[in-house]
């Protein structure tokens, strides 16, 4: 198995993600809030980029569920803070997400033979879908409006080494996924503190959802692995 990791959407090339496993990160905090929705009992999330795609799609009985500039768009259901999907608010629906970043990623992902939603909650659970799959993986950083995220660099580093502890073989590793894994073992004892100091923490923690950032560093809280069947997120 080989691994390769992209550091934002823009880097994005169609050829680096056909006919792979492509593990898509926002893990502040789309791609978090994604494997919420479903541990709570979601019965799918549809991922789209835009709010009128999102009012388009969306029938009767949906969740309309997103942000834009983190903050919960107006006459939406639910924002998109992992704490709002709960199994009362969510069991049973059909949920239409659209984030500035996470949900254009997964779209982005079009071309791979498999896409999955990772984070810190479930890292251990995407890298054993990814083992079971049999593919290369490309873990696609979705980054914040086309810049590096740390959050998503240091998430993609924390599902290398899950890929490298769970494969009987040694997976090869592209430059940048090296550069990843090697990063998150710089971070991995002060894991929380380094999010909240990132450029994504520090900006949510300052529109009040501190608790979100410190919520989605728990690494493998989570079991789900969100996986796109035709253009919903279902259980891999
Ligand atoms: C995004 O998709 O850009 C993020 O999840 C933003 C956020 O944290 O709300």
């Amino acid at each position: 198995m080989r691994i390769d990791c992209i550091s934002t959407i823009s880097e994005a090339l169609g050829q680096q993600m056909a006919g792979r496993t492509v593990i898509v990160i926002d893990a502040l905090r789309a791609t978090s809030t994604i494997a919420a929705a479903l541990v709570s009992g979601a019965s799918g999330v549809i991922p789209v980029e835009t709010v009128a795609q999102a009012r388009r799609i969306a029938e009767e009985g949906d969740l309309l569920a997103g942000e834009r500039h983190c903050e919960k768009i107006p006459g939406f259901h639910l924002g998109n803070s992992p704490y709002e999907f709960s199994r009362d608010a969510v069991s049973g629906k059909r949920i239409v997400l659209t984030t500035t970043n996470g949900t254009r990623g997964i779209q982005k992902a079009s071309q791979a033979a498999t896409v999955l939603a990772g984070s810190f909650m479930n890292a251990a659970a995407c890298a054993a879908a990814a083992i079971r799959l049999q593919r290369d993986v490309t873990l696609l950083c979705c980054g914040t409006r086309d810049v590096f995220a740390l959050e998503d660099g240091l998430c993609a580093g924390l599902i290398v080494r899950e890929l490298q502890s769970a494969s009987k073989r040694p997976p090869e590793l592209g430059d940048f996924a090296a550069a990843m894994a090697a990063a998150y073992s710089q971070c991995e004892a002060g894991l929380e503190e380094a999010l909240l100091h990132s450029d994504s923490g520090i900006r949510l923690s300052s529109l009040g959802y501190k608790e979100d950032v410190t919520l989605c560093a728990g690494v493998n809280r989570f079991d789900a692995v969100p996986c796109l069947y035709g253009d919903e997120m279902k259980p891999f």
